[in-house]
């Protein structure tokens, strides 16, 4: 089976990338023809904004997918942008895609709910804030014309700072929890671009006739859309496209420090880059039973962080056993118990760090990697696209 997938360049990968992703690509890299991709046009559907990092987000994912045990020799591992022809796929695919199609998806039409958020977001700052800025206008000794109006600038001015920090990233973790919003609601991806995101999408898959998809569930509406795109060109211009189907990977959800989804906007995820001091300054501040206030008092591991890393990085089941019943009869500390799984962990970290900072000394040879896997890939898209330009009769 031909697999294909991809990741945007976010920047440096942690624990949750690994397990939800990575680990099952090196599976199939070993069982199938694989063509994987740092989706680097995608990442620009929603941070067109600022793109002054795009590079070393590139660079970061490149050298985590090889430290971690993706495999040039296995398969093929690539830069989407490399590769003009998924441009001129997602091209042809946006003349034959009805636009209810797209504004029916459901990522689509999460992110329109955001905007809607924005403006609730807008005026419960606004509503806030207008106590003060009156005071503050009444501590003006003359008398201001126009006061209402003053008023209504000054909130707007304020508001429109307070929306372009919330674009930026720039307001505190506290205050968005307050306000029931997280960063990534606020991306401004009412854009042209960002609808076709899906469009785009299933260029990526079926330029490569990819009949396999590992994607999370997530994913799973975009490769619906895949399907049906590849079923409309077919039906309008002849057989050329296979119907590829999403492959679910069952994956434990990896917690975060603070017991939630790891994720990078939630400041609660374990990189790969971080160093041995950074790891074992997060482990000791991970959460645990809430319950268990003194080092004695009985715990309750099944909804403890900690022991879920126990879980995954202790390969010996009597000693995870162990632990958990040390946990339950109080016989064993958090500090005690951070302190032996911080070890398992670094065992399992310390030679993908190792590998990171050999691959770092010799940058050039990944980026080849890379280069080299984008001229294959390319080959592969050519071929595609001959086919494509003459069913549609382009030539
Ligand atoms: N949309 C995917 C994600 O955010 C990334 C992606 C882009 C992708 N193109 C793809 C995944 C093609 C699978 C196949 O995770």
């Amino acid at each position: 089976m031909r697999i294909v997938s991809g990741m945007r360049p976010t920047g440096k990968l942690h624990l949750g990338h690994y397990f939800g992703v990575i680990k099952n690509w090196i599976k199939l890299q070993q069982e199938h023809e694989t063509f994987f991709f740092i989706a680097d046009w995608h990442a620009l559907t929603t941070s067109y904004k600022n793109t002054k990092d795009l590079q070393n987000h590139i660079r970061d994912v490149m050298i985590d997918w090889i430290a971690l045990g993706l495999d040039p020799e296995n398969g093929t591992l690539f830069i989407q942008s490399k590769v003009k022809e998924h441009a001129e796929l997602h091209l042809i695919f946006s003349m034959i895609t009805p636009k209810s199609w797209l504004e029916w998806n459901p990522t689509y039409k999460d992110i329109k709910y955001n905007l809607l958020k924005l403006n609730e977001v807008e005026l419960q700052f606004r509503g806030g804030l207008r106590d003060t800025v009156r005071q503050f206008i009444n501590m003006i000794p003359y008398r201001v014309e126009d006061f209402e109006r003053f008023e209504e600038h000054l909130l707007e001015d304020l508001s429109s700072t307070f929306i372009s920090a919330l674009f930026e990233g720039e307001i505190e973790p506290e205050l968005l929890k307050k306000l029931n919003v997280s960063k990534r609601d606020f991306y401004e991806t009412d854009t042209y671009g960002f609808l076709g995101y899906p469009v785009l999408q299933a260029a990526d898959i079926l330029i490569y006739k990819g009949q396999g998809v590992p994607v999370g569930e997530d994913q799973l509406p975009h490769i619906e859309l895949t399907r049906e795109i590849a079923r409309r060109f077919n039906y309008l211009y002849g057989e050329v496209f296979p119907e590829p189907e999403a492959l679910l990977t069952e994956t434990p959800k990896i917690l975060g420090i603070d017991g939630r989804k790891m994720s990078k906007s939630y400041n609660n995820a374990i990189f790969f880059a971080d160093t041995k001091e950074e790891v074992e300054t997060k482990v000791m501040k991970m959460f645990t039973d809430p319950q268990k206030l003194r080092k004695n008092d009985p715990g309750r591991p099944n909804i403890c962080p900690v022991f879920s890393y126990h879980k995954l990085f202790n390969s010996n089941p009597e000693g995870i056993q162990q632990i958990e019943n040390d946990c339950r009869s109080g016989k064993l500390g958090c500090v005690d118990c951070k302190k032996t799984m911080l070890s398992f962990l670094e065992d399992f970290l310390e030679p993908v760090r190792d590998k990171r900072n050999e691959i770092m000394k010799n940058i050039k040879s990944v980026e080849s990697i890379f280069i080299e896997g984008s001229i294959s890939a390319r080959n592969v898209a050519l071929e595609t696209m001959e086919e494509v330009r003459k069913a549609v009769n382009l030539k």
